[in-house]
């Protein structure tokens, strides 16, 4: 073998050529690239070669020197698909080429070389090479960066402490993982939990959200298309499954996938099988699925609207995130850790007026809506503390209503009227009704002009709120 050194960074390209001069002269050429070439005179070196390490290009002479060199261009594609290969070629030998571009290779270089034409194709597949790389790293850099500055899980309820538990043992092994839950209860945060805790952790991770992406446009996104596989699709495009392969896939929204692509989403979980859209060749990969959604899977595989074969297959395990609200416990330190990363060093603290608000306040949105109150409250408050009117009106509102409810008669009354967690603003107005009805002997006429509101509007009231009263 022949090597030239060069930087860390360099591209690699393998050449394979029985005649060992070959390597030789693309040294030369190459001399100004930043690129490493390393020579081999046989297929079995070839093999050696690609499994011990990764090259950007490989070089493949397919003349009738290199015997069956159409058969180790085969073995290439077979055992290294998303191999880039360039088949080297005698003048008169077209057929040779055309079979190898049939077969999937990048391109044709034809012997004796043209120097600028040998270089022109040989930067382009470096480019191309470059570019499946760096869509390969792109998602995994995102989760490294995250990962250092996102300490984790807040939150030490017991609801808690029990997700945290099985993160733990879920990530050890290779399940399937499928996270349920509210919207904004965590399910993407554990899903990355899931990943930085497994042995794959090292490996990429992508994600996809399945309600983000027009149906039209998903099977391309996670399956890759060929060029031309449909109007615009210009160049070659490198599926989410393929980006994945050897570490985690997380399935964002997966109750969200049409019909016709779970049966695709299933046979690639099923054997690692896929085609890319347009393309007939069958790649295969390796991931770790896991998957998350808010909607009711098993009543959509009643419906059949979800296939009832990709549902077991995804949910070999499942975990089902707490709402917020049944870990009021939580709420509290998940404030101060959204204040601090919002707050910098501004040292907010808050207000006892204003951690009632957060702590009596149901957060239907989970915590998704905390950590947006928070943020607003930072861009909001004047001095160093967080007072109620920082924070959303809806936080705040119902809280007075609740805690100043002893003080005013007013707000006590409608709380008890709307209940525990129940409609205040409704509740508001079924009490004026009464009232205004109370004062108008029950005569829905002259209830509305003690109200200013019309008759029909009145109408409407008293009989939603179930009360009596005539016209
Ligand atoms: N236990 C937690 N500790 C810290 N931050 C959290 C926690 N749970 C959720 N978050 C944060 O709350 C936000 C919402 O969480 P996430 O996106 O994971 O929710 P989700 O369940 O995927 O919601 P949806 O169903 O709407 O997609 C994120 O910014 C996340 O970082
Ligand atoms: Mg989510």
């Amino acid at each position: 073998m022949s090597r030239k050194s060069s930087s860390a960074s360099a591209q690699k390209i393998l050449i394979v050529d029985d005649e060992a001069d070959v390597a030789y002269s693309f040294q030369r050429v190459l001399a100004e690239e930043p690129v490493e070439v390393v020579g081999v005179t046989s297929g079995t070196e070839a093999f050696k070669g690609l499994k011990k390490d990764v090259y950007d290009l490989v070089l493949l002479d397919v003349r009738i020197g290199l015997e069956h060199g159409i058969e180790i261009f085969r073995q290439i594609r077979k055992e290294y698909p998303r191999q880039l290969v360039i088949v080297m070629t005698a003048h008169g030998t077209a057929q040779t080429a055309i079979e190898a571009m049939k077969l999937g290779a990048f391109d044709y270089i034809l012997k004796p070389f043209d120097v600028p034409e040998l270089l022109s194709i040989l930067r382009r597949g470096l480019q191309a090479a470059a570019s499946i790389k760096e869509l390969a790293s792109e998602e995994g850099e995102k989760v490294a960066e995250d990962k250092s500055f996102t300490p984790g899980l807040i939150g030490a309820s017991s609801a808690m402490q029990k997700i945290y538990k099985l993160v733990g043992q879920v990530a050890r092994a290779d399940a399937a993982v499928l996270l349920v839950g509210e919207s904004g209860t965590g399910k993407e945060l554990v899903a990355r939990a899931i990943y930085a805790n497994s042995p794959l952790a090292a490996r990429p991770y992508v994600a996809i959200n399945c309600a983000a992406i027009p149906d039209t446009l998903l099977e391309s996104e996670l399956f890759g298309h060929e060029r031309g596989a449909f109007t615009g699709a210009l160049t070659q495009r490198i599926g989410k499954f393929e980006r994945a392969d050897g570490g985690t896939i997380f399935l964002d929204e997966i109750g969200d996938m049409p019909l016709a692509l779970q049966a695709k989403l299933l046979r690639v979980l099923q054997n690692g099988e896929f085609q890319r859209l347009g393309g007939d060749q069958t790649l295969r990969t390796k991931v770790r699925v896991i998957a998350a959604t808010n909607k009711d899977l098993t009543a959509m595989v009643k419906e059949k609207t979800f296939r009832e074969d990709l549902y077991y297959r995804i949910h070999v395990v499942q975990i089902q995130l707490p709402p917020l609200r049944e870990r009021a416990e939580d709420v509290l330190p998940l404030a101060e850790h959204f204040l601090k990363r919002a707050g910098k060093d501004r040292g907010l603290k808050f207000s006892s007026a204003s951690k009632k608000a957060l702590q009596s306040w149901r957060w239907p949105g989970n915590v998704r809506e905390l950590e947006n109150a928070i943020t607003r409250a930072v861009v909001c408050a004047a001095a160093e503390s967080i007072e109620p009117g920082d924070l959303p009106p809806e936080v705040v509102g119902v809280a007075s209503a609740r805690q100043v409810g002893g003080e005013t008669g007013w707000w006590s009354m409608v709380s008890q009227v709307a209940g525990e967690g129940g409609d205040l603003l409704a509740a508001g107005e079924k009490i004026l009704v009464e009232k205004a009805l109370g004062e108008a002997n029950g005569n829905v006429k002259r209830a509305s002009e003690i109200l200013g509101v019309t008759r029909a509007a009145l109408r409407t009231r008293v009989e939603r709120y179930g009360l009596a009263g005539q016209d």
